[in-house]
């Protein structure tokens, strides 16, 4: 509601001006005002995302320290994977210590083995490649959409017909025989990308996915939240995510033979049993503490006004952004968006640039694009498509001041 998002507005731009050497009617001013303005903000530094503690946080975090349940075994640790289950209609939720080992959790129980190729996209944050490579897996890299920023079915569609040839129900990378064992999608900034369409793409090639749905807690695609198309999804609840357990991660997923294997990989393997200590495979300590699940529950209880209010947020700056030279990026229709960065595209890489100094300089703190993955030094050799969507994203993006505005209610 954009009309009701002006009216809230309380600080005068006469005041805000005066902080500005620059005259008020240059192009970026105007992007810095209308970000000051909205969260009511005259001149003090303004962050992309902060955490918000408006509910049981403390209650919940005093109740572990008296309790004495600080570690991986107690009630708030189950209770937060119950909370996940009920929020993402996944019949099964494993809490993890962060989403990097999440990812690498979910991509051992999908199949993955050292020597296999493992698909994602070069618009993602470094831990989904890295987690890959974790798992002992190559990544190959296929373009992003322009509107989505995720995965494109058609890229992957293209790149697997040119790349891959099926035997013995498996897809085979051609020049290198190296088997593609997953295919992991990433929902950026929280929109959700084309997730049936890639799953379909994928099932031809008989190749499990497992969606990054590091950044989009509560975001839809259709009825259904993300993380529940392919055979695992994964979560993180980083302090600068739309929901915080300090760190912590989150694997989802409705095949209960996955989910028992990923709680069970995820507790060191151990065979549950009164006071033995027997391991039956080798494990992992993932566990999410409960120390960090107290937080995460408190934050969960919270994330439908999170998510609303990102959304009202998400109004007024495409109400702001309607008549102007950057381009505000939308949810793809027929999806909802958390809206957790929002997301400018300016007309070309120079004003990016100028854009990112000036606001940085301003105090109002903007980013771009992750570096695209094939770039890093250590994915540099790995086999890459056409990505000149994700270059060309890459050269315009920018995220800008997104947190949930306590003075909007
Ligand atoms: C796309 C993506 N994947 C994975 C992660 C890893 O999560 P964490 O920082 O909790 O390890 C993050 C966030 O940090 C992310 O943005």
């Amino acid at each position: 509601m954009p009309g009701s998002g002006k009216k809230k507005i309380s600080v005068s731009i006469k005041r805000i001006s005066t902080i500005y050497n620059h005259p008020m009617n240059t192009s970026y001013d105007e992007i810095l005002i209308f970000i000051r303005q909205t969260f009511k903000e005259p001149e003090g530094f303004i962050p992309l995302h902060a955490p918000y503690f408006g509910g049981n946080e403390k209650k919940y975090v005093l109740d572990t320290i008296e309790s004495t349940f600080v570690s991986s075994v107690g009630a708030y640790v189950n209770r937060f994977e119950e909370m996940m289950q009920q929020i993402t209609g996944a019949k099964f939720a494993i809490a993890t210590t962060n989403g990097t080992i999440a990812l690498h959790l979910a991509l051992l129980v999908a199949g993955v083995k050292p020597g296999d190729a493992v698909i994602t996209q070069p618009l993602t944050f470094a831990a989904t490649a890295n987690a890959i490579a974790h798992a002992g897996a190559t990544p190959v890299f296929v373009d992003v959409d322009k509107d989505t920023m995720g995965l494109s079915p058609l890229a992957l569609k293209d790149w697997l017909k040119e790349n891959v040839e099926i035997k013995q129900g498996a897809g085979f990378i051609k020049s290198t025989g190296q088997r593609i064992a997953a295919c992991v999608p990433m929902h950026t900034f929280g929109f959700p990308l084309r997730i049936v369409e890639v799953v379909a793409v994928c099932n031809e090639y008989h190749i499990p996915v497992v969606e990054d749905a590091a950044e989009s807690l509560g975001s839809f695609a259709g009825d259904t939240h993300t993380g529940n198309f392919g055979l695992l999804g994964t979560f993180s609840f980083n302090g600068n995510k739309t929901v915080t357990s300090g760190g912590g991660g989150a694997i989802i997923t409705n095949d209960e033979k996955l989910g028992k294997l990923a709680k069970h990989l995820s507790t060191t393997a151990k065979v549950q049993h009164a006071f033995e200590f027997k391991h039956d495979m080798l494990g992992y300590n993932y566990r999410m503490p409960n120390l960090n699940a107290a937080l995460a529950c408190a934050q969960l209880e919270q994330l439908e006004e999170f998510v609303n209010n990102k959304r009202e947020l998400a109004d007024i700056y495409a109400a702001f952004f309607n008549n102007r030279n950057e381009t505000f990026v939308k949810e793809r229709p027929g999806s909802a968006a958390n809206y957790w960065l929002n997301t400018i595209l300016f007309p070309d890489h120079e004003t990016q640039q100028e854009f990112l100094v000036y606001s940085n300089e301003k105090k109002v703190m903007t980013r771009p694009a992750w570096q695209l993955m094939n770039k890093l030094p250590m994915y540099r050799d790995c086999l890459a498509g056409d990505i000149s969507n994700a270059e060309w994203l890459e050269a315009r993006l920018v995220n800008i001041p997104s947190s949930y505005r306590k003075s909007s209610n």
